[in-house]
């Protein structure tokens, strides 16, 4: 199976780790993720250990899943984080991360943001325009503090991904070019209120090819070159996240191959490595475990209406992704192909599409490698209060978030009496 801790008992009944899904589904109810702590770890050191021939630093990205049990799970592991706003920053600090090994980045820092972040000492700002540059200047002189910072450089490599993640090209909104990098490297050299640390670039999501990361590598260390001729020194390069992850038939970059190859491009040069992964670390340690609600059929196609939805899960909706369904037990019904969907209101509401499964109203069904951009991208659109999360480990499993209420939606919007 795609997950490591994802088994079927005697051939039967799913388990994560030593814990029945069924009974997850009982105690907790459905919608519901559920995710493997054993899988985490597990994707956190094995990366972790292929880097260890040069000095490095794993800054997860927190955006893949913020969960704050999450984030203490990898904090204790020696974890880094990247962050892009403000309530990551403190999602990192309330789960006890370490504030010194944070990497801020983002397109549209704002002024409390920067503040937020330079109070607590962050490890590096990852600078996206010159703009920016000032901004960060600004309050940092403002404030008293000497801002760390990286330029991001949109080295302009194809990552041969989908085009709603791919960040490294010339016409994406990301970072700056080569060149202009250069000028405001020489600019940050000479503001007292700045202090340059790094370089930076993340060149898109869901990479499955070596070649875009190794190209991109050459041409950042090209940039630390021309630097150092300008006596401006570079501490730590950052190639940001992007290892993609199989969903289906794809085969994800070893991650052994990876760091040999990277290191082998850094032989001989004193900086560091960071990198910003989020996906490869979660994806496959997360399902969406849903009940099936009504089965029909229209004009010969046949349709599951789950408890499950678009606000649960959009990758489908919104960039076609395809996420693996597969009963939770076995229920010897008749194998059919099926359109896994929600109960929103839109067309565009699906989870999965032409799936062969043998289901039956009332069934559970389980949406893997949902650990990754799941929970995080979920909304309450038509009213839907947003699913638990548990955590599962061994032969235990808590609540690390709970099933939001109908009362929780109203919270915020106070109405006249
Ligand atoms: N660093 C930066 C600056 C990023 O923008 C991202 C992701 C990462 C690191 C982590 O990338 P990862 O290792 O997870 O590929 N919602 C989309 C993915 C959006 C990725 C955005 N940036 C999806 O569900 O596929």
């Amino acid at each position: 199976m795609l997950h490591s801790t994802l088994h079927r008992k005697d051939g039967g009944d799913l388990f994560m780790e030593q814990v029945s899904l069924a009974e997850i589904a009982q105690q907790y109810g459905t919608p519901v993720f559920v995710y493997s702590e054993a899988a985490i770890r597990s994707a956190y050191e094995s990366f972790d250990a292929a880097l260890s021939m040069h000095p490095h630093e794993i800054c997860y990205a927190v955006k893949a899943n913020s969960n704050l049990s999450i984030l203490q799970l990898l904090a204790g592991m020696g974890a880094g984080f990247d962050i892009v706003s403000g309530g990551e920053l403190m999602r990192v600090l309330r789960a006890g991360g370490n504030p010194s090994r944070v990497v801020f980045s983002g397109v549209g820092k704002q002024d409390w943001e920067i503040d937020l972040a330079l109070e607590h000492d962050i490890g590096c700002f990852n600078v996206e325009s010159a703009s920016e540059l000032e901004r960060i200047a600004r309050v940092a002189e403002v404030t008293g503090h000497t801002a760390p910072v990286s330029i991001r450089v949109n080295p302009d490599v194809d990552p041969r991904t989908h085009p709603y993640i791919a960040t490294g090209l010339k016409e994406n909104k990301f970072g700056v070019s080569i060149d202009e990098a250069f000028d405001l490297y020489k600019k940050a050299a000479v503001t007292p209120s700045l202090r340059i640390v790094g370089v930076d670039c993340h060149i898109g999501s869901q990479i499955t090819d070596l070649t875009p990361f190794l190209d991109a590598l050459a041409r950042v260390l090209d940039l630390v070159d021309r630097l150092a001729a300008r006596s401006i020194e570079i501490d730590h390069i950052d190639l940001g996240g992007g290892i993609g992850v199989q969903y289906k038939d794809e085969t994800p970059i070893d991650v052994a191959e990876f760091a040999s190859a990277v290191g082998q491009a850094m032989s001989g040069r004193p900086q560091s490595l960071v990198f910003e992964p989020g996906r490869m670390i979660v994806a496959n340690a997360g399902i969406l475990l849903t009940r099936v609600n009504t089965l029909k059929t229209n004009e010969g196609k046949n349709f599951a209406v789950v408890d499950a939805a678009m606000n649960d899960l959009i990758r489908p909706a919104l960039y076609s992704a395809w996420q693996e369904v597969v009963n939770v037990a076995d229920t010897g019904a008749q194998e059919r192909t099926w359109d896994i969907v929600g109960p929103v209101c839109e067309t565009g509401d699906f989870l999965a599409k032409d799936r062969t499964l043998a289901i039956e109203e009332d069934d559970l069904v389980a949406v893997l490698s949902a650990g990754a951009y799941g929970f995080v991208m979920s909304s309450n659109y038509n009213s839907r209060p947003r699913a638990a999360e548990i955590l599962v480990s061994g032969e235990n499993h808590r609540v690390i978030r709970q099933r939001e209420s109908i009362e929780d939606l109203f919270a915020l919007e106070p109405i006249r009496e």
